[in-house]
């Protein structure tokens, strides 16, 4: 068996991807600083090392990819939120390129015997432009330091592989929910806040009418998609949409909220948050031509996610 390293671990997705991680390595390697995640996300086991650092620790970094020589680099530690990134455009691009790029680098001087790398990136990529669904070929027009960040590094992962032939492989996130996706913070996905509003009975803000889009895919399946990537040769030096290639609308989500819950969800209404893209929609193909099928559409996805609240 392998070992892994994930950074970003203890967060929403990073403790999802690793609670399957724990059943095909002998060890994984977990790096993150707490300044999103939780110690308390990371399934008991002692196959996990857990490390309360931040990515740009660049001597521990490197201290850590020396001594572990892990076979799989799962980089997903970030500045998650693109509002947080506006605010503080210095510091996203340190942790969201720099210290991506630094392990890339560690890797490539050091002639490491990474097995593959994958990095995380946002359908955010693709900015405003409206042509639906995105395919991977969209024209990409990044709008914010987070989305500037992840094309940016996108390109770097893709041409160390090409340029230095380290084996690398880059996803597109589109709207994921799901388990441990944190409803407290004020960046956190629609469907988290909706959750916490309908739980504890308070109001939920809807900017617009509802008649809003997103192709909204459950954290189960993008751990699917991120164990095809890795265990898939031919998926090298190459970026992949990961969602489900259906849309719903926040008016179809409300509604799929109250009917497993049997109550009404109070909305304030707002005006259209400034910034919003009207509807967003991956196509899957590239992704589904690897064996990709998600599992949750949203009323069972929500439905799991709601039980995990319970
Ligand atoms: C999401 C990502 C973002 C990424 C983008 C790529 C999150 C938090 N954000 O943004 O990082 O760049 O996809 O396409 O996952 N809404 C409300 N009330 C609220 C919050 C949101 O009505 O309290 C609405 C928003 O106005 C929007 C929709 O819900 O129309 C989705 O919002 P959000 O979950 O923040 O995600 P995106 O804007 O799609």
């Amino acid at each position: 068996m392998a070992t892994a390293l994930v950074t970003g671990g203890a967060g929403f997705i990073g403790s999802n991807l690793i609670e399957e991680l724990v059943k095909i390595t002998d060890k994984v390697m977990v790096v993150d600083d707490l300044s999103m995640g939780l110690e308390s996300n990371l399934p008991v086991s002692d196959k996990i090392i857990f490390y309360e650092k931040s990515i740009t620790d660049y001597s521990f970094m490197k201290r850590l990819l020396l001594d572990e020589r892990p076979d799989y680099v799962y980089l997903l530690a970030a500045v998650a939120s693109v509002a947080d990134s506006i605010d503080r455009p210095l510091e996203t691009h340190e942790i969201n390129q720099n210290a991506n790029l630094f392990i890339l680098d560690t890797i490539r001087v050091n002639k490491l015997p990474v097995k593959k790398i994958l990095f995380s990136s946002s359908a955010a990529v693709y900015g405003d432009d409206p042509t639906l669904p995105k395919v991977e070929t969209t024209m990409v027009r990044p709008l914010t330091p987070y989305a500037i960040d992840k094309f940016a590094t996108e390109r770097f992962v893709i041409d160390y592989g090409n340029l230095y032939g380290l084996n690398t492989v880059c996803v597109r996130f589109f709207n994921v929910y799901g388990p441990r996706q944190n409803p407290k913070s004020p960046y956190s996905g629609v469907l988290s806040l909706i959750s916490n509003a309908i739980i504890n009975d308070k109001q939920f803000t809807l900017f617009g009418d509802g008649s809003q889009t997103r192709d909204f895919v459950f954290v189960g399946d993008v751990v699917q998609a991120l164990l095809l990537l890795m265990k898939t040769p031919s998926a090298s030096h190459d970026v992949y949409n990961v969602a489900t290639g259906t849309a719903s609308s926040l008016a179809d989500i409300i509604q799929v909220f109250e009917k497993l819950t049997h109550k009404k969800i109070a909305l304030k209404l707002q005006p259209p948050r400034s910034g919003d893209i009207k509807d967003s929609l991956a196509d899957i193909s590239k992704l589904s031509k690897l064996g990709y099928q998600p599992q949750f559409d949203v009323e069972h996805g929500v439905a799991v996610y709601l039980e995990s609240l319970k």
